[in-house]
């Protein structure tokens, strides 16, 4: 159901892909933010036209995005929206960066969005009625962890040790990819294209709508610890996978998050 918010994320996704095409250069202006990460003014331009496009359609709901957010309100409803994932890939000209719009119900993300606007590939799933890439069908693969492709972090960042997790995941035989957008990594697992990812950060909007889309893919959305938590406030971190490697992830990143605290 949701057939009015489907359409209206579709659409902003839609606005959204023009505005990063539009911008899409090697070397496009950026500044940097109180963080060190990048902002471009096509980050702020979506943003802006999302948190419009929200207040006007829908008055009720709150929004949290990368870029700016307003307070939730009367419904319990959230849209969480990354602007653009992979920013920094993004001002390099590498189009490995995506959109990203989720609804979250009571900390629960029912609907989630991602647009690939390189590709014009438009993911999107809502809970209980599966996944789909511009209308098909869409499903994780069934590898197993052992020799599987898997995205991390190519830098140190977040609540992880990036080098260490890599280092032990090459050392146990994993093949490793960091494309610069966890987004657009996760996607790759919805597909059946990789077998997992890790995310290190806390920013809900780097993991809202990959929750559903990946889950009703068949896949799995979890904190570090493998456990399940809220998508409305900070998360602790992710662990993204095609369902059969999930244990097999957890128990790999174990050693990696005791010091994190209880999941
Ligand atoms: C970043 C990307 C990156 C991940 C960082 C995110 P941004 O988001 O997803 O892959 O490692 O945690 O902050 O800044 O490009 O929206
Ligand atoms: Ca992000
Ligand atoms: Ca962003």
């Amino acid at each position: 159901m949701l057939t009015h918010e489907r359409d209206f994320a579709r659409t902003l996704a839609r606005q959204a892909g023009a505005i990063m095409l539009e911008h899409f250069r090697t070397g496009v202006a950026h500044r940097s933010k109180g963080d060190g990460s990048p902002v471009t003014a096509a980050d702020e331009a979506i943003n802006q036209l999302m948190l419009e496009s929200v207040n006007r359609t829908y008055p009720g709901d709150g929004v949290i995005g990368e870029e700016g957010s307003s307070p939730a309100t009367s419904s319990g409803r959230i849209w969480v929206c990354d602007p653009i994932d992979g920013t920094i890939p993004f001002t390099f000209g590498i189009p490995t960066n995506m959109f990203s719009l989720a609804l979250v119900d009571d900390g629960l993300p029912v609907l989630g969005v991602l647009y690939d606007p390189y590709l014009d590939r438009l993911y999107e799933a809502a809970q209980g009625e599966g996944a789909s890439v511009n209308g098909q069908p869409i499903s994780v693969s069934d590898a197993p962890l052992s020799g599987a492709f898997i995205a991390l972090h190519g830098a140190q960042f977040g609540l992880l040790d990036n080098a260490a997790v890599m280092s032990d995941a090459i050392t146990q035989g994993m093949r490793v990819l960091a494309l610069g957008s966890i987004v657009y990594e996760s996607a790759l697992v919805a597909t059946g294209q990789i077998t997992a990812c890790v995310f290190g950060g806390q920013s809900v909007w780097d993991l809202a709508a990959v929750k559903v889309i990946v889950e009703e893919a068949g896949g799995v959305v979890t904190d570090l610890h493998g456990e399940p938590q809220r998508y409305d406030g900070s998360v602790t971190g992710g662990l993204i996978s095609n369902r059969m490697a999930h244990t097999a992830l957890a128990d790999f990143m174990r050693t990696h998050v005791a010091g994190l605290g209880a999941g």
